[in-house]
């Protein structure tokens, strides 16, 4: 028998709850064992819920039972989660967890006292919730040198510009409703200011390009200042605005990371995923574009994740996942040298456009021009708007 503590009785937790009591015997098929879920660490009460029975308020009678085989951390935020996992991975217990901050920022030392204790830390349910993308960049990509890795990793965002733009929600119903639905963070502002897009990419970018990046050193812009105007004119373009997490390899052999809103035209699967819908595209060497669909956020699609790590833990023999390396800043490339097609939206006559970007793209026209522009880096593209009135900029994919 193996025994399972849950840390956490939120979205995730009560859904993580829930999976592993009605999958039973689907696990004992898989595993052998049969499995005992044995507490869920709560804080406070939660009335009516059904398997109250199993509730513990205190933390030390979990970290002091010895019989706990695997912790699941879903509790979210660092602390205290930070030094509960590290406690019960110090006790040789495999840990699991949706925590994509506390991966973003400790993942680098969390995962380096799993090897020592040669037990495992696995946090598939941290990135785009039930979509396998950990397992599948770690387990299926091997025979490749990732170039990007790029899509979207929040569903809240995703959601609400979704609602706007199709259903002309208000920005205020659109939210609220991601927060009934379980999607949004305790603190939403995490979701529309980018930090939750953030912290997912840096855990994709620590995962392909090998050294952990810290989400403070990453260019992060959220959706608050989407305009109305500049999603009517791409729609009618057949593009769309994405908030998208992006990292890639640079020429010259340093990664560059930035999460913002991206242009995405009709023929990118990123333009069709909608709701709390995630997609991640990986561009490879060999395999093309590999791309990761699904529900990326919600109570069952991220339990779903967590419990099949709960399943992992129980089956390894070994360490499943070596920790990636430490923080390397010189390996990092700034955003504004890299190139990028640009979407702009600035007062401006269609032939200055024309005089200042050779292949622009023109989208609109009238007192202002909405373009697209060639390739070129941030920085080309404020020199060439210099002294021009610019409403909105986008980088496209
Ligand atoms: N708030 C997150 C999202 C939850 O909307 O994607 C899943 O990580």
């Amino acid at each position: 028998m193996k025994n399972i503590a849950i840390l956490g009785n939120g979205v995730v937790g009560s859904g993580t709850a829930r999976v592993l009591l009605s999958k039973a015997e689907k696990i004992k098929a898989e595993t052998g064992e049969d499995i005992n879920l044995k507490y869920v660490f709560v804080r406070h009460d939660y009335e009516g819920c059904e398997y109250r029975d199993l509730f513990e308020y205190d933390y030390d009678t979990i970290k002091n039972d010895k019989e706990i085989d695997v912790v699941a951390e879903v509790m979210g935020g660092v602390h205290p989660a930070y030094e509960y996992v590290k406690d019960a991975l110090m006790r040789g217990k495999s840990v699991v967890t949706s925590n994509k901050q506390l991966i973003a920022e400790c993942g680098y030392e969390l995962m380096n006292i799993a090897k020592e204790k040669n037990v495992n830390l696995l946090f598939e349910g941290a990135v785009a919730g039930a979509v396998p993308v950990i397992h599948g960049i770690r387990n299926c990509l091997k025979a490749n040198d990732v170039k990007r890795v790029y899509g979207i990793i929040n569903g809240t965002t995703n959601y609400i510009l979704s609602k706007m733009i199709s259903d002309g929600q208000s920005y205020a119903d659109a939210i609220k409703k991601a927060q009934e639905l379980g999607y949004a963070e305790a603190d939403p502002s995490r979701d529309v200011d980018g930090i939750d897009s953030c912290r997912k990419l840096c855990i994709l970018a620590d995962i392909v390009y090998g050294n952990h990046i810290m989400p403070q050193t990453v260019n992060t812009i959220g959706i608050r200042d989407i305009e109305k105007t500049d999603t009517d004119i791409l729609s009618q373009n057949k593009k769309a605005i994405k908030l998208l997490g992006y990292a890639a390899k640079a020429e010259n052999g340093k990664t560059v990371v930035c999460t913002e809103p991206f242009v995405v035209g009709d023929d990118s699967v990123l333009f069709a995923t909608n709701d709390a819908f995630n997609a991640v595209a990986v561009d490879t060497d060999n395999a093309d574009t590999i791309v990761f669909y699904g529900r990326g956020a919600g109570s069952f699609p991220t339990a779903s994740a967590v419990v099949n790590d709960i399943v992992e833990c129980i089956n390894a023999e070994n360490t499943i996942y070596p920790a990636w390396g430490a923080e390397r800043n010189d390996l990092l490339e700034s955003y504004e040298n890299f190139v990028f097609k640009h979407y702009v939206r600035a007062v401006i006559s269609v032939a200055k456009v024309k005089e200042l970007f050779a292949d622009a793209v023109i989208l609109s026209e009238g007192k202002e021009c909405a373009f697209l522009t060639s390739e070129m880096s941030e920085n080309s593209l404020s020199e060439k708007l210099e002294g021009i009135s610019v409403k909105a900029k986008y980088k496209t994919i």
